[in-house]
């Protein structure tokens, strides 16, 4: 079934079964003595409770990989399901016509501290690691702080944007009509 230990996989193979994992938006910034920075970043993960740890994957030749590097502090905003125009702002799509991609977000935040995306699941993080692997960065961060916004996330899958259901109340509803 597998082939020998050291043939990788061709990168369309793999780019190609990516898209069928599922993954919350979020919006990563980061301010400092660089300035002010964000970008649509779907590869985020928790690392350890403790001490609390994230982690999430940045193009390495990205703006947002260099400031978050520089500033030291970053942001992640898990965004709630109905920021599909906040994920595609932060994701250079309106980059044409608005020159700063923070311009209109209600943001929470003062000078240097990255910027809490309002109605986002934020995680406030100093910069513990980063680690080169391929073609991104793995930026590792110790959390300093949470602002829950108990929202529904949106999810990115197969190329577009999702919400998540809640499996057990779909059935049961199913199961009532
Ligand atoms: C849904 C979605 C998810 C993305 N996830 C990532 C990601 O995990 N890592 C990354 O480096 N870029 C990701 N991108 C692309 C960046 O958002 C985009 O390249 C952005 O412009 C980078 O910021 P910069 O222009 O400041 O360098 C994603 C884009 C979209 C639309």
């Amino acid at each position: 079934m597998f082939k020998e230990f050291d043939s990788l996989v061709p990168p369309q193979h793999f780019i190609n079964a990516m898209r069928g994992v599922a993954s919350s938006v979020t919006v990563v910034t980061t301010d400092g003595p660089v300035g002010r920075y964000g970008a649509t970043v779907s590869a985020f993960s928790s690392v350890s409770a403790d001490p609390p740890t994230v982690l999430v994957c940045l193009y390495a030749g990205s703006r947002i990989a260099s400031a978050v590097k520089e500033n030291g502090r970053f942001c992640v905003n898990v965004l709630p399901e109905k920021a599909q125009e906040i994920a595609d702002r932060f994701a250079g799509r309106h980059d044409g016509w608005i020159d700063d991609r923070f311009s209109g977000i209600d943001c929470i935040g003062a000078c240097d501290i990255p910027p809490i995306i309002y109605g986002a699941s934020s995680f406030l993080c100093s910069l513990q690691q980063t680690v080169k692997s391929g073609t991104h960065l793995i930026v590792i961060g110790h959390v300093q702080d949470i602002l829950d916004g108990c929202a529904s996330p949106l999810i990115w899958r197969d190329g577009s944007y999702h919400k998540a259901v809640r499996q057990d109340l779909h059935v049961s509803r199913v199961a009532e009509s």
